[in-house]
């Protein structure tokens, strides 16, 4: 869910889960440490946006939903190929163009799972 389209009425009676709820107690979620490691940031501004999004991502395609370019749509498992990743990805602007530490940080996190 985009939170800057969301009403708080809309979500009444779910959880809602924040960049911060990813990591409780301060450990890391592991997206969030590959981040780090492949230098997926520089201002910081995009950071919790994308990190957030790839992790919906990743539950998208555990639940087997298509995108624009899965090519077999009857299929209930899709693989994090590039091409997935970047479509997927790809209404996350990020106005520094840290875009190849993101998608280096993503694969390296979600892709070799297929999820
Ligand atoms: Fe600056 Fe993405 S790191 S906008």
């Amino acid at each position: 869910m985009l939170s800057c389209l969301t009403l708080a009425v809309q979500r009444d009676g779910r959880s809602v889960t924040t960049v911060e709820g990813l990591a409780p107690n301060g450990e890391l979620h592991a997206l969030q440490k590959a981040f780090i490691e492949h230098d997926g940031f520089q201002c910081g501004y995009c950071t919790p946006g994308q990190i957030c999004s790839a992790v919906g991502m990743a539950h998208e395609l555990r639940r087997g939903v298509p995108s624009h370019v899965t090519a077999d749509l009857a299929t209930d498992t899709v693989a994090l190929s590039p091409d997935e990743l970047r479509e997927r990805m790809s209404g996350n602007l990020c106005r520094c163009g840290a875009y190849n530490g993101i998608v280096a940080a993503i694969a390296d996190t979600y892709a070799e799972t297929s999820t």
